[in-house]
């Protein structure tokens, strides 16, 4: 049987955070969870198109429960600063949807100096999901899922190239990230358990889905529009991963052809995405990159 929005259990009483809500899977994935009565934190880095998202939202759903936080990836501090809000002002959080994210852009660097893609998809994602680990913890049930992409196959990491250090590649840079993103979200599990946490995190990633994210490139986008999926298909998967009844470590995508369409499953884990030394050294490198400690031995 498909997994469909139909599928999505009612979430009232639940606090959801999803990063990059105002586009693409993003706004989908909000729009869902509101549509079921969680408490959506809508966390943009642009107040206009926050406000956009949360005014189109309500436009279905008039009773939607949506706040909008900033949150720009490309700065720690600007992570660390909404980290803080949401720590003061909420007392649980049942889900971050670690979302947010960029594809091939021109090369250009973090604040802090990273190559934008590492930073944006994963480094700022992984400096946010140690700030709000606390918080987690206290809501039972609580899960964190991370949004990795078919990319991940032909991804690698190189923890030298963090910083642009070698000559740029966008494709290969977007890989790394997503990768990483995958291998940090399976890290994360196995460091939770270590912990005898009951926080759980999943990877979710949305096959070829119709957004905004080829927008830097202009054959893939145009090619999108015909061929890739609905945004709300591919905002199903993370849905899936966010409330279905799976265990840590789960990763889900479309079930279909290449897992490039579909409805979502189980999706197939490349063996180099569990490496467990790499995980290891990458988790390293994210802690001393972004100058948080957490779930360390
Ligand atoms: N679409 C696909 O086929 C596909 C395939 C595999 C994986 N994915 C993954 O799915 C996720 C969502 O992407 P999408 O396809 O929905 O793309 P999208 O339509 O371009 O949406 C990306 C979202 O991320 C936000 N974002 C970008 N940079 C940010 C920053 N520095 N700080 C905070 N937010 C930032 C964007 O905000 P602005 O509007 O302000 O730019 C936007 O809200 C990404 O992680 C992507 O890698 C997508």
């Amino acid at each position: 049987m498909k997994w469909t929005l139909e599928s999505l259990p009612n979430q009232n009483g639940k606090t959801a955070i999803v990063t990059g809500a105002n586009a693409g899977i993003g706004y989908e994935t909000a729009k869902a969870l509101a549509g079921k009565e969680a408490r959506v934190i809508l966390a943009c880095r642009s107040r206009e198109r926050g406000e956009a998202a949360l005014k189109k939202i309500r436009e279905t759903y008039p009773q939607a429960q949506l706040e909008l936080h900033l949150l720009d990836l490309t700065s720690l501090d600007s992570v660390r600063q909404f980290a803080t809000e949401i720590i003061d002002k909420y007392p649980q959080l049942d889900l971050l949807i670690n979302n947010a994210g960029v594809m091939m852009p021109p090369e250009s660097k973090t604040k802090e100096g990273f190559e934008l893609q590492i930073g944006v998809n994963f480094l700022g994602h992984f400096l946010l999901t140690g700030l709000l680990l606390e918080l987690l913890e206290k809501t039972p049930g609580a899960r964190v899922v991370t949004l990795s992409s078919i990319a991940h196959r032909s991804g690698r990491i190189n923890l030298d190239n963090f910083k642009g250090e070698k000559p740029y590649m966008s494709m290969r840079e977007y890989g790394q990230s997503k990768l990483a993103c995958l291998m940090f979200a399976l890290e994360l599990q196995k460091r939770l358990d270590a912990k005898g946490s009951k926080v759980l995190s999943l990877a979710a990633h949305p096959g070829w889905t119709q957004t905004e994210l080829m927008r830097h490139q202009s054959l893939a986008d145009v090619l999108s529009r015909y061929l890739a999926m609905p945004t709300l298909q591919g905002a199903l998967p993370t849905l899936f991963a966010a409330t279905a009844p799976l265990p840590g470590g789960t990763y889900t995508g479309p079930n279909g052809f290449f897992e490039a369409w579909g409805f979502p499953a189980t999706a197939k884990i490349r063996p180099h995405a569990q490496d467990a030394e790499m995980q290891k050294k990458l988790w390293q490198k994210a802690e001393s990159l972004t100058g948080i400690s957490f779930l360390s031995a």
